[in-house]
């Protein structure tokens, strides 16, 4: 199969309304996207992948009254939270309708939504008018793609289209939330920084450690990972290494002298901007031919949170 790269709106909702699946992007990562209402479509995407059907998907729709079609109940913090952060990287855990199947979401009885801010796919799910149910456009397990390269470096030959959209301005994958006796839970951190969500909804409760018996596995302990083995630790920690290895360093802001490679996520220390890039300075030290990633870890708050989070799970064995 050739895996095009394109811009064409219309071709993609063509493909997708035939039951194919495309890669396309969103502002956090590029998501593999198939018609949620189409089973062949929803299978597509889990071979794709090589997803494991455990691993439920989360369903992508344009707006607030879209969601409503595809669940039973909105709570008002749900709606709320919608209003103030739609279109962008907030994923909320809803009881779904039966229209929805148990393939997405892995028998669960609630459905994750969400409405992604990216204008071509924007565009793209007002023109489809269907639910897309689309994971990160990465084999399972490895590291999200943050560009239409990434994607198609790892899944050409598997996919027919991807939809460019330029690089991702987010950069990790959108916070999921869901309800537990009207508590809010944080299972994922993500784009959305947890102090935004609770200036709007008060203190939510973060539950986003690892597990083996997760309900999202994006808590999966080794998840996000590239091949290469990677340490993590404080700016001292690196001075405590072995140094008769290749290393390549992915730092905040400081620059590293004398390491084979020296990623720095944001030379101004805004952790937005290391967010943005954070995936795909991995994928370089990954490809380059050092013995081993030394990263440090963050300052823990905004979407430092949720690097810190990422690298995390990436270093894990
Ligand atoms: O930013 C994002 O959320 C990207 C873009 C493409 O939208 N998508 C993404 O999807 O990260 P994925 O499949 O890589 O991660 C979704 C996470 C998984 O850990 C999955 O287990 C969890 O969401 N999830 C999905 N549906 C769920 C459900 N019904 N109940 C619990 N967890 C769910
Ligand atoms: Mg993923």
């Amino acid at each position: 199969m050739i895996t095009h790269i394109h811009t064409d709106i219309a071709k993609a909702t063509k493909a997708l309304l035939d039951g194919k699946v495309v890669a396309i992007p969103t502002e956090t990562v590029y998501g593999l996207a198939g018609n949620a209402l189409n089973d062949y479509a929803v299978l597509e995407i889990f071979k794709a992948k090589a997803r494991p059907f455990f691993d439920p998907l989360i369903i992508h729709v344009a707006s607030v009254e879209a969601v409503e079609q595809w669940i039973t109940e909105m709570p008002e913090a749900a709606r709320l939270l919608f209003q103030t952060f739609s279109p962008g990287p907030l994923t909320i855990l809803l009881k779904k309708k039966n229209t929805i199947s148990d393939l997405v979401t892995s028998g669960l009885p609630e459905v994750a939504v969400r409405i992604p801010n990216h204008p071509l796919t924007l565009e793209l799910l007002k023109k489809i008018n269907i639910p897309l149910a689309a994971p990160s456009a990465n084999p399972f397990g490895y590291i999200s793609p943050t560009s239409a390269q990434h994607v198609f470096d790892q899944l050409q030959g598997k996919i027919p289209e991807i939809l460019d959209g330029g690089t991702c301005q987010v950069g990790v994958e959108s916070t999921i939330i869901g309800f537990e006796n009207e508590k809010i839970i944080v299972y994922r951190l993500g784009g959305l920084a947890v102090e935004d969500i609770e200036k709007v909804v008060g203190t939510v409760e973060v539950r986003a450690h690892s597990t083996s018996n997760p309900k999202a596995p994006g808590q999966l302990k080794s998840h996000y990972a590239p091949r290469k083995s990677m340490i993590l630790g404080n700016d001292v920690d690196f001075f405590s290494l072995e140094k008769n290895k290749k290393i390549g360093v992915l730092s905040f802001s400081k620059k590293y002298l004398d390491v084979a490679q020296n990623e720095i996520l944001s030379p101004e220390a805004n952790l937005n901007e290391a967010a943005k890039n954070l995936f795909a300075a991995l994928r370089r030290l990954d490809n380059s031919d050092i013995d081993l990633i030394f990263a440090e870890i963050l300052p823990n708050e905004g979407l430092g949170k949720a690097i810190n989070d990422r690298l995390q799970r990436a270093a894990a064995k």
